[in-house]
């Protein structure tokens, strides 16, 4: 028997001074009164991004990949942040692909995987999903694909690996499932699930838009043969990364040009790559690079860096969440969505308003500037399966690493009085 993992070494605090130091919104004067909780639905990006986008398009802005040096420097920024990136996720830099958004990596990846199958396999989707990960699988209907629906608890938005082992058989192709729901927030065993996925013969498509933002995931030990998340809420820019297993990507239907099909970073993007966003990406890496050196003394890899800055953003995180669910939890007049206790569970919180309307409670937030969200968010299914009516949908706080003990205060503030008095 392998000698087992020794515990890892105690958490420092995270320094927020410096990790918002590094987000120039937050010295950004036509902000500075606001705090901000609608950060599932897109963050603010790091100072490190937006340098290398401005220096992109002050100095590279050329057709990359010619010989002259302005070229030759973007084509460089775009390689280093495939590299720096994939080294990050635990990945191969020829296994990570940057494109315009995930539904659209996931549009081009379900037309490139059905090829692979026959008319009567099946496929497994769940109706957690962010309609990303949902659509494009389900239309596969339409080609002759059986489509298999794993669903939710209606009481408490969670999906049950039991009940996908009853979904699983011999002519199983694939499961697409959320790592994390972006209105649930309920994070899912993933390296559990791929394994029983993985023994039926399916392949797993894990979408992890909502969970990356609280820390980029070992993809490796994670297990899915796709991960998918959007940059755009991972502190960068507008850009979907999709990592794809090397021997599926052999496999896969060639998406680009036809002259491209031997190039594999070309295969699952046929729009040509925002080359400037691309560019940019490297910045993520740049700014974990700093944080990390600002908190821990040992020098590690970077996928090691990576397990550490997430422990690290999720301790803070869920420091703060505690006791945001602790006073909803007090509350009578609030439906939370998903689990009311933070572990296991990203710090995103839908909730219902019982005795309010939810666009009413949405208003006087904003009137007392603060940032949160409103509606479906996209997840349409999962709100209907939950019995929620998607307009005017539920209410959305989402805390990142940025966000501090104040922001909670005065969110906390502004929810009661947006509220109003509870029955005795
Ligand atoms: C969980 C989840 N998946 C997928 C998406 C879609 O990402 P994109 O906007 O990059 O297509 C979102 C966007 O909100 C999301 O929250």
């Amino acid at each position: 028997m392998p000698p087992p993992e020794p515990p890892p070494d105690p958490l420092p605090p995270l320094d927020t001074t410096f990790v918002r130091e590094q987000f120039p919104a937050f010295s950004e004067p036509s902000l500075a009164d606001w705090a901000f909780f609608e950060n599932a639905g897109g963050s603010y990006a790091c100072r490190q991004v937006i340098d290398r986008l401005t220096t992109f398009y002050t100095k590279t802005k050329v057709q990359p990949y010619q010989p002259y040096p302005a070229s030759q420097a973007a084509a460089a920024a775009m390689e280093e942040s495939h590299v720096r990136l994939a080294a990050y996720l635990g990945v191969g830099d020829d296994e990570i692909h940057f494109g315009p958004s995930t539904s659209q990596n996931t549009y081009v990846l379900a037309r490139a995987l059905r090829p692979l199958w026959r008319d009567g396999d099946e496929i497994v989707v769940t109706d957690q999903d962010h309609e990303a990960n949902s659509g494009a699988w389900r239309r596969l209907a339409e080609t002759g694909i059986v489509v298999r629906e794993w669903t939710i608890d209606p009481a408490t938005g969670a999906l049950d690996p039991a009940a996908l082992a009853d979904l699983l058989g011999d002519r199983t192709k694939l499961v697409a499932l959320p790592h994390c729901s972006n209105v649930v927030a309920e994070v899912n065993p993933l390296a559990e699930i791929s394994a029983l996925a993985h023994a039926a013969g399916a392949l797993v498509v894990a979408d992890g838009v909502a969970y990356a933002p609280h820390g980029l995931p070992d993809v490796a030990a994670l297990g899915a043969d796709v991960y998918l998340f959007s940059l755009y809420k991972t502190w960068g820019p507008h850009l979907g990364v999709m990592t794809v297993r090397r021997e599926l990507l052999a496999a896969a239907a060639n998406e680009g040009h036809f002259f491209n099909a031997g190039v594999p970073r070309k295969r699952l993007v046929p729009a040509g790559p925002d080359h400037a966003q691309v560019a940019a990406a490297a910045g993520v890496a740049d700014y974990l690079d700093l944080v990390d050196a600002r908190h821990f003394a040992a020098a590690a890899a970077p996928a090691e860096r990576g397990r550490r800055l997430a422990r690290l953003f999720q301790a803070h995180e869920s420091g703060l969440l505690a006791p945001l669910l602790a006073w909803l939890r007090g509350r009578d007049d609030v439906r939370i969505l998903g689990p009311d206790e933070p572990a296991r569970r990203a710090p995103t919180v839908s909730l219902l308003p019982l005795r309010r309307g939810v666009a009413e409670v949405h208003r006087e937030l904003t009137a007392r500037r603060l940032m949160t969200g409103r509606g479906h968010f996209f997840a349409v299914r999962p709100l209907a399966a939950m019995g929620v009516a998607t307009d005017p949908g539920v209410l959305r706080l989402s805390l990142l690493h940025y966000t501090t003990r104040d922001d909670v205060e005065r969110l906390i503030a502004g929810l009661e009085a947006a509220l109003g008095r509870q029955r005795a």
